[in-house]
């Protein structure tokens, strides 16, 4: 039982018991010759991030099953932080939708900047690789009941 939970009989996991932020210094490993870091760099770091939230939600493993369409608004280059921030929007039989947002930071300055902003879909699965039922999420806050809200008109769209 999450102590942290002021609505424990309620089935669900909280928006909060499974939120991540993520941070990674931008090496020139990630980087192209010019220094800009390869976009394949960030979506790993997403990817990453989401695969926490959705395995926290379901307490056992996950796999990614969609990456919905994503930009990159903005460059970022070796030396900058990135910060990545994840939560649960939604979960449905066995899957979870994962909101992922990702900054930069100029460590020198403390200015930080947008740079993507993604929907990943995880399904959790049992030790044979089958999708396996999640817990609902359960929402705490304005913030998380307008991703909740949102996260079911994009389901219904993609099944459109
Ligand atoms: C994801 C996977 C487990 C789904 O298996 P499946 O037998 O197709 O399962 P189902 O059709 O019953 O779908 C299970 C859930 O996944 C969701 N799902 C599957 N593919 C999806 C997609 N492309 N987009 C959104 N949701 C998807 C379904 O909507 C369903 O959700 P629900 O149970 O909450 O309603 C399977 O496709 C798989 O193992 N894919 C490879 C995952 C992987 O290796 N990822 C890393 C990429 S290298």
């Amino acid at each position: 039982m999450n102590p942290d939970d002021p609505d424990a009989a309620t089935p669900g996991v909280l928006v909060s018991s499974s939120r991540v932020e993520l941070q990674q210094l931008m090496l020139p490993a990630d980087a192209n010759p010019l220094g800009s870091i390869h976009g394949g760099a960030v979506l790993k770091l997403i990817d990453s991030a989401a695969a926490v939230v959705g395995w926290r939600h379901a307490r056992g493993p996950v796999v990614t099953a969609r990456l919905d369409d994503i930009s990159f608004l903005r460059p970022v280059s070796v030396g900058n932080l990135l910060v990545v921030k994840a939560s649960a929007n939604a979960a449905w039989r066995t899957s979870i939708e994962v909101g992922v947002r990702v900054e930069a930071e100029d460590l020198s300055t403390g200015g930080r900047w947008h740079v993507a902003s993604a929907y990943v879909i995880m399904v959790a699965v049992d030790a044979q690789g089958k999708p396996r039922p999640v817990p609902p999420v359960k929402v705490e806050t304005q913030e998380d009941e307008r991703r909740f809200t949102a996260a079911q008109q994009r389901r219904v769209a993609r099944a459109s």
